[in-house]
């Protein structure tokens, strides 16, 4: 029982924060995309949508404030592409290992418009894609669950492939640092930033000094 109104209590918490407005899109939002999680068959964990995601509108106000024009913008683990096609880039590219959350991305390019390119795949896809320079690439909220001899191997892949100007990830307080530490020995971290929803840091890089 008091578990159950701590729960409460912390939604009506997070929705106070979030204000009303953005409480009534998310939650048309996840009306409007329930079927479509049937549908594509993808994971539920997409219906929790942007405006009411605190460490989403974070990575976005994060790359705006990234230096210079961002021509070409990556998200690896892109999911639905809600961070993605928010980033002010000239091109967007979104790849994911989930073939479902794919094709879902990809319906909604018709409701959203062609903001972003959408591909199957991970870090080894983009090494093979014809993009040559990123200005800025995003992954998050998957690291967690990958071993850091994976992250480090995909990375040193990637630099070695392409020219990275600059490299969003974020980092759970229970992985002590890891995810920190690994990037740490990439580039020169720039910011980071405190999520006050999922008790999350967004960390960014500059890759290319
Ligand atoms: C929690 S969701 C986050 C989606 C998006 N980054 C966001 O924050 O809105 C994690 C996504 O990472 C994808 N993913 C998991 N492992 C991956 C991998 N090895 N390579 C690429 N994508 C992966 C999942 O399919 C899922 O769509």
């Amino acid at each position: 029982m008091q578990t159950a109104m701590k729960r409460l209590n912390r939604k009506i918490e997070v929705a106070r924060r979030h204000g009303a407005q953005n409480v009534a899109k998310a939650l048309a939002g996840k009306a409007l995309q329930f079927p479509l999680a049937l549908v594509f068959g993808g994971d539920r964990w997409h219906l929790r949508g942007f405006h009411t995601t605190n460490y989403k509108k974070m990575a976005v106000e994060l790359a705006r404030a990234v230096p210079g024009r961002l021509d070409v913008a990556v998200e690896v683990g892109c999911g639905l592409g809600d961070i993605l096609t928010r980033v002010p880039a000239t091109r967007r590219l979104g790849f994911d290992v989930d073939r479902g959350v794919i094709a879902w991305a990809r319906f909604l390019r018709r409701a959203r418009g062609p903001r972003a390119e959408f591909a199957v795949g991970s870090f080894d896809a983009l090494i093979r894609h014809e993009v040559r320079e990123i200005d800025l690439l995003l992954a998050l909220g998957w690291f967690h669950y990958m071993p850091d001899e994976w992250i480090e191997h995909q990375t040193r892949s990637l630099l070695a492939a392409k020219r990275v100007r600059y490299v969003m990830v974020d980092e759970f307080p229970d992985q002590k640092g890891r995810i920190e530490r690994i990037f740490d020995g990439f580039g020169v971290r720039i910011d980071r930033r405190h999520d006050w929803q999922d008790d999350k840091h967004l960390l960014l890089y500059r890759c290319d000094v």
